[in-house]
């Protein structure tokens, strides 16, 4: 007997085509495919959510490289993004996991592209200050943002995200190259409704493929426009 379909809920809600489109493999694939990504994870309530990025970027055929802060393992176990990149995750400044030379500047050197996602208040404080004393601000401190984008998707609470140091640390950061990505507005895990909630994974996997797309596409003109 044919079986029935099981009843959609009512409340049900389509995604638009672009957003399911960012969240396709076979989509990402098309920018990532073969391609060193390093993903910073710092100490947020949002870190299990930096679990679907790492997810889609390897199932695209990216090279997914986790970094985190001690903060962050409170939140997800490095064991989780290892399984989910298929790779080594880094932790510490101090342990060398795949080389013996100085591997924050290696890691920077090879990514085409880094990402942190949450971006914790304190990891925003320590960027527009050139503080580098946790594994994910060292990295991304050896990274050249003239060649390699750096997207930070900041997380934190209403309060947190409207403290005068930290809008002054956003603007230093913008200034200094980074690409900011939200915050958006929502539920809080401090169960309170404001502004400062990362952008859904979704949309994140969305910016950052679609500003690659777009770099791509102006290197392939000026190279045609030498010929
Ligand atoms: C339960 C809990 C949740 C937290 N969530 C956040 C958060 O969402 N955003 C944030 O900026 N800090 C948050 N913090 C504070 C950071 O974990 C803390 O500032 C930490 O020092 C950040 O370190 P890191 O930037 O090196 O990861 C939270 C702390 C706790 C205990």
């Amino acid at each position: 007997m044919a079986r029935k379909p099981a009843p959609r809920p009512s409340a049900s809600v389509t995604p638009q085509s672009d957003v399911v489109a960012a969240d396709d493999p076979r989509v990402l694939a098309t920018v990532f495919r073969g391609k060193r990504v390093l993903i910073g994870v710092t100490g947020g309530i949002a870190a299990y959510k930096a679990c679907h990025i790492v997810s889609r970027l390897a199932q695209a055929g990216a090279q997914v490289t986790v970094a985190m802060t001690e903060a962050a393992t409170k939140f997800v176990t490095p064991l989780t993004f290892q399984a989910l990149s298929g790779r080594p995750v880094y932790t510490s400044a101090w342990e060398h996991v795949e080389s013996h030379d100085p591997q924050h500047v290696s890691l920077a050197r090879e990514a085409a592209v880094a990402l942190v996602a949450p971006a914790t208040m304190d990891c925003l404080a320590k960027l527009a200050t050139g503080r580098t004393d946790d594994v994910v601000t060292l990295i991304l401190s050896a990274i050249d943002r003239s060649k390699t984008p750096v997207f930070l998707a900041p997380s934190m609470n209403d309060a947190m995200w409207h403290q005068p140091s930290t809008q002054r640390n956003v603007t230093q950061l913008v200034d200094d190259g980074f690409h900011l990505i939200g915050p958006g507005e929502g539920w809080q895990a401090c169960r309170t409704v404001g502004a400062g909630r990362m952008t859904e994974p979704v949309q994140i996997l969305e910016v950052v493929t679609d500003t690659l797309r777009l770099r791509r596409e102006s290197r392939e003109r000026t190279v045609k426009s030498r010929r």
